[in-house]
This record gives C-alpha cells, sequence and structure tokens, in this order.
C-alpha cells in the first residue's frame, strides 16, 4: 500500500474503533506524524493511566506497552512489533535482579521503567529519565538504595543528588556507542553549538554536555534555547520533533564510535513501521499481555512514580 492510502486506513481504523496512537520520540518520522500523543517514557504511562480509548497503539518498545497494559489492564494494548525489545531492560534479568535485592534486605529498590514487568514487580518505586533526580530526592540522604538497571543513569543521579546508590551493572546500547573523539571534533566544527546528552550515555560524554534530560527535557530546553545550533547525544528519532518545532535551528547527532552503522538509531524502536502499525491496528494483534499475578505487583511501583513525579 502507498504511504498515502496507509495513512488514510489508520486514521480511518483508528476512530472505527476507538484507539489511541501512541509514539515514543524515538520511532521514525511518519510514525510520529500521525501519532495522538508523542511524548518521553513517563509522558507515555500518564497518557496510559487517563485514555478513554478502547485500544491504546504504543508505538515504542516492549517494555513501554507493558507500562500500559500495567496501568490500563482493562484496555487492549497492541505494539506494531512484540520483537521491539530493549538491550537495557535485557540488561536486567528478573531472577538475577532478585538474588541482588535479597542479598540487600535493608535497601528500597528503584528501577528505572526500561525494566520488564518482572523486575518492577521485584521494585519499590519506578522513574524514569525524566523524574529519576526529583524521585530519588524524595529519599533521606543516607537511605540505602539500590537502582537497576542503567549504571550510566544511576551514576549520574548519584553526582547530582550527593546519593550513593547501590547500582545494577546495566546499560543502553545505542547510548554507550556515542563517540567523545567526535564531539570533540564536532564541537570545534560547530563552536557555538550546545551539546545535549541523555543520561543514559557515559560519563566522560556527559562531562561534556551542557544540558542533560530526558528527551522531552531535551526537547524543551532545544526550543528555549536562544542558541541555535545543537549537538544531540540520544538516539536520533528526537531530531525529528526537534527540527519540526525549530525550523530556524540546526540540529546535528552525534554520530556513534563506529562510522560504519547507524548505532545511534535503536534498532529494536525502529522495527514498527506505518505498515506494521496499519496491520496492527487491523488485525488487533500483537497484543501486549501482563499476568495479572505480576501485574498486581508491578502497578505498584509505577503509581508510587506517577504521586511522587
Ligand atoms: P526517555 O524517557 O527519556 O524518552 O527515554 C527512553 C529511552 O528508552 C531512552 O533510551
Ligand atoms: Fe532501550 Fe536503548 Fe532502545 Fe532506549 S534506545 S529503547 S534504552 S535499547
Amino acid at each position: 500500500m502507498e504511504k498515502e492510502q496507509l495513512i488514510t486506513e489508520i486514521n480511518r481504523l483508528k476512530k472505527e474503533k476507538n484507539a489511541v496512537i501512541m509514539a515514543h520520540y524515538y520511532q521514525t518520522g511518519d510514525i510520529q506524524d500521525i501519532a495522538d500523543n508523542i511524548g518521553d517514557s513517563l509522558a507515555l504511562a500518564q497518557w496510559a493511566s487517563k485514555t478513554d480509548a478502547d485500544i491504546i497503539v504504543l508505538c515504542g518498545v516492549h517494555f513501554m506497552g507493558e507500562t500500559a497494559k500495567i496501568l490500563s489492564p482493562q484496555k487492549k494494548v497492541l505494539v506494531p512489533d512484540l520483537n521491539a525489545g530493549c538491550s537495557l531492560a535485557d540488561s536486567c534479568p528478573a531472577d538475577a535482579f532478585e538474588a541482588f535485592t535479597k542479598a540487600h534486605p535493608d535497601h528500597t529498590v528503584i528501577s528505572y521503567v526500561n525494566t520488564t514487568a518482572a523486575v518492577k514487580a521485584l521494585t519499590d518505586v519506578v522513574v524514569t529519565s525524566t523524574n529519576a533526580k526529583k524521585i530519588v530526592e524524595q529519599f533521606p540522604k543516607d537511605a540505602k538504595i539500590i537502582f537497576g538497571p542503567d549504571r550510566n543513569l544511576g551514576n549520574y543521579i548519584n553526582s547530582v543528588t550527593g546519593r550513593n546508590m547501590l547500582l545494577w551493572d546495566g546499560a543502553c546500547h545505542v547510548h554507550e556507542q556515542f563517540s567523545v573523539e567526535k564531539l570533540v571534533k564536532l564541537k570545534e566544527e560547530y563552536p557555538n553549538a550546545e551539546i545535549l546528552a541523555h543520561p543514559e550515555c557515559k560519563r566522560p560524554l556527559l562531562l561534556m554536555a551542557d544540558y542533560i534530560g530526558s528527551t522531552q527535557a531535551l526537547l524543551n530546553y532545544a526550543t528555549n534555547s536562544d542558541k541555535k545550533q545543537f549537538l544531540v547525544a540520544t538516539e536520533s528519532g528526537i531530531l525529528h520533533e526537534m527540527q519540526k518545532k525549530n525550523p530556524d535551528k540546526e540540529f546535528i547527532p552525534v554520530p556513534p564510535n563506529d562510522s560504519t552503522c547507524a548505532c545511534n538509531e535503536c534498532n529494536f524502536m525502529r522495527l514498527n513501521t506505518l505498515e506494521k502499525l496499519y496491520e496492527c491496528l487491523k488485525n488487533e494483534t500483537p497484543e501486549i499481555l501482563v499476568e495479572e499475578s505480576v501485574r498486581e505487583k508491578a502497578v505498584k511501583p509505577i503509581l508510587k512514580m506517577l504521586e511522587m513525579s
């Protein structure tokens, strides 16, 4: 089917089925353009908890669909490609994480939203990159805290809050790939540009950044800044909305270490396509399902996060 026809059909099916399309900023531009809501992980969770649609099509990765399903179990939650996983969530298997938490029974467990439902079920409070600092600061300075699974975000939150959280040793394969050397060269080429970075990047890169934040925070910062050029160290999908909102500004993606790959694109996020979105709305599959016994436990730390945000 031609792109225009796909768009028409998706819009028709959406109305007919009372469905809502939610997309993360790392989706391809055509998916972001057709979505009813585009946002970061926190916004996606907030919208999923409030929507009155019967079907949520979550154009993002599996854990985002799971979070929506956990918050809205009575709704049908679809993800265009169920293979859209997350290397960061994969770096934290529930059984190993459970052993880690059991080895430190006096610790509060804070987990990044990039985790499976099973890991959330072992967690006291979920955070996203938007609210991690704010939530961690609500615990006493000397509170014993386990933070998982992202070591880079955990290190960053420790450094800005003066905490000493015990970190799980996980990471995102996209954000760990950005090249500091190439960023230094880019900064020489664009001396007036501001460097924007996601906290999942490694510390040496974060030390060079003018601003560190979630996808939504980076977008807001660029929109409000007087500067005209930005070097962006996060998945390059965010450049679509940055450019759309700021047509007079220039956004340059920071390249990965390996220039032969498109490693600043998340291969999982990019599994979703307009064609798969159409098929998924038409057939109402693949659907995200979460076992009720897991959901009952996993919903508590997510609701706690929404309350503390
Ligand atoms: P945000 O919540 O900042 O959008 O991050 C999601 C994500 O997967 C980052 O890699
Ligand atoms: Fe997961 Fe990284 Fe992709 Fe975000 S960019 S979904 S953390 S693999």
